[in-house]
């Protein structure tokens, strides 16, 4: 049941970040410390692994094509499927499991504003923020142009969201979007423009 206040509750951590920010690689090391510390840990990510999280993947890959607006509401079908299907991240927490979910709400907050008004795409969420909101959300800091380096040495094709212009766009949005919750949001900004052990650091540093 949501907001639920049982003591043996798992923690819930989001990662965010634009892409290429290092998240995933944060998110492997920080489940390894915890696991370390004794703490079942589960990965996610969004979109989700789910159906509507596939569907979404192809309209990232440009293999279907989405208006703005259906692709803001795709992700928040995905979430709420992510978080209350069965085997979804709010029963696994009431399990006491720490999950870590690399990107949630505040990514679709930061990449549907940009062509969208990013008060509509907050209010849509208006549920899921007051039911289910990060216990902590580390955002990775990173200037666009080393992420693009980053993608670049990926070798795969760019996705939807993957290029200079955008990427500038989405990490104000980031900004903006922290500096309004950050009153009634537990949010750590983590630069992450320097060595992986650098970053792990701070990160285990919060736990
Ligand atoms: P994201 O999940 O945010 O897209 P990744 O963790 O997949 O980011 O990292 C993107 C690329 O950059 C990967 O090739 C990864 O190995 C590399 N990388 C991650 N963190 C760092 C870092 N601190 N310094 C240099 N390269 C990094
Ligand atoms: P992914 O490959 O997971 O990101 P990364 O490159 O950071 O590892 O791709 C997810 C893409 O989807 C990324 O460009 C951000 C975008 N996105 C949204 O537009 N809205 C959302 O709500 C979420 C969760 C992601």
């Amino acid at each position: 049941m949501p907001n639920s206040t049982s003591d043996h509750r798992g923690q819930f951590i989001v990662f965010e970040g634009i892409d290429g920010s290092g998240k995933s690689t944060q998110v492997q090391l920080l489940a390894d410390y915890l696991t370390l510390l004794g703490k079942k840990v589960f990965i996610t990510r969004e979109p989700s692994p789910g159906n509507i999280g596939q569907l979404i993947r192809k309209g990232l890959r440009k293999e279907l094509v989405f208006t703005e607006a259906t692709l803001a509401a795709l992700f928040l079908a995905d979430r709420i499927d992510h978080l209350e299907g069965q085997d979804g991240i709010w029963q696994m927490l009431e399990e006491g499991i720490t999950v870590i979910c690399d990107r949630y709400f505040w990514s679709s907050f930061s990449y549907h504003a940009l062509g969208l008004p990013m008060e509509w795409v907050i209010s849509i969420h208006q549920r899921i923020i007051d039911l289910y909101p990060p216990d902590i959300t580390i955002f990775l800091d990173i200037d666009v142009e080393t992420s693009m380096k980053r993608i670049g040495t990926r070798g795969e094709e760019t996705e939807l969201f993957e290029n200079r212009t955008t990427l500038t766009k989405v990490r104000n949005n980031y900004l903006k979007v922290f500096e309004k919750y950050a009153d009634d949001h537990h949010i750590e900004v983590i630069k992450a423009d320097r060595t992986v052990d650098e970053i792990k650091a701070d990160i285990s540093a919060l736990f």
